[in-house]
């Protein structure tokens, strides 16, 4: 699927794609962010829309410029990014969830700027589980064969390998792929080229060598464009 003989092969989809990291505001000038630049899932909206897709972008705090041919919508918290999705997916086709939302935000934000206090005392922040987006859209699927996506960048730790929490998180959250990082290096981030493992539903393992990150859109798009003809009766 290259750029001018690209496949038609999703001409009459519409999908949604998420992009880049929400950011929680603990005041009006300050907030808990994450390292996502975005690039992954503006690689996905550019693929999906060179193969045909009617594609909305949902885009978390991404500086990158629009893609051509692809609806963005540019949001900032996690509340926002999971309206606008859910809004978008209501008709969709396929929904990748390539944002990384902010898994926490402060329960409560300060309207004013937090002043230091003249003690030295450090104020304390109390935080609540923001909702689970990816898990919502697998519990009411906007349409029975609308196809769900979800990344996920782990790092092996004691309790488990990469794999052992990618397949993990796949049971969890119900998703039909999972696109695998393993971010234990660090060299994910902002880079133009990823390496990914992409796991579906069914207990395979696609590994995707190393490569830029519109060659593992594609895969990306490969694979949901098998699963809806499996599913085709
Ligand atoms: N995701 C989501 N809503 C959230 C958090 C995550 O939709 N509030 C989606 C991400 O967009 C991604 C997938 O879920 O597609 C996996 O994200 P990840 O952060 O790896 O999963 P979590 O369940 O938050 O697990 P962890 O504790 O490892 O962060
Ligand atoms: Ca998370």
């Amino acid at each position: 699927h290259t750029a001018g003989g690209a496949a038609l092969d999703l001409a009459g989809t519409r999908v949604v794609v998420s992009a880049g990291g929400t950011r929680e505001y603990l005041d009006p000038v300050r907030f808990i962010g994450n390292r996502s630049s975005g690039r992954q899932g503006y690689a996905l909206a550019r693929a999906a829309a060179v193969r045909g897709a009617e594609v909305t972008l949902v885009a978390a705090n991404v500086t990158l410029p629009d893609p051509a041919g692809v609806e963005v919508r540019h949001v900032e918290t996690t509340a926002e990014l999971r309206d606008a999705v859910l809004e978008a997916a209501a008709a969709a086709d396929a929904v990748v969830m390539a944002a990384a939302p902010a898994d926490f935000r402060p329960a409560e934000a300060s309207a004013t700027k937090i002043k230091k206090s003249e003690d030295g005392s450090s104020p304390r922040i109390d935080l609540v589980q923001n909702p689970d987006i990816l898990a919502g859209l697998v519990t009411h699927r906007p349409r029975p064969d609308t196809v769900v996506v979800g990344f996920a960048a782990e790092t092996g730790d004691a309790a488990g390998s990469v794999m052992d929490h990618a397949r993990a998180k796949l049971a969890r959250k119900g998703c039909d792929l999972l696109v695998v990082n393993d971010v234990g290096g660090g060299a994910v981030f902002g880079s133009d080229d990823n390496e990914a493992v992409v796991l579906d539903r069914d207990g395979g393992a696609a590994p995707v060598p190393r490569g830029s990150k519109s060659a593992l859109a594609h895969v990306v798009w490969d694979r949901v464009v098998a699963l809806r003809e499996a599913a085709r009766p």
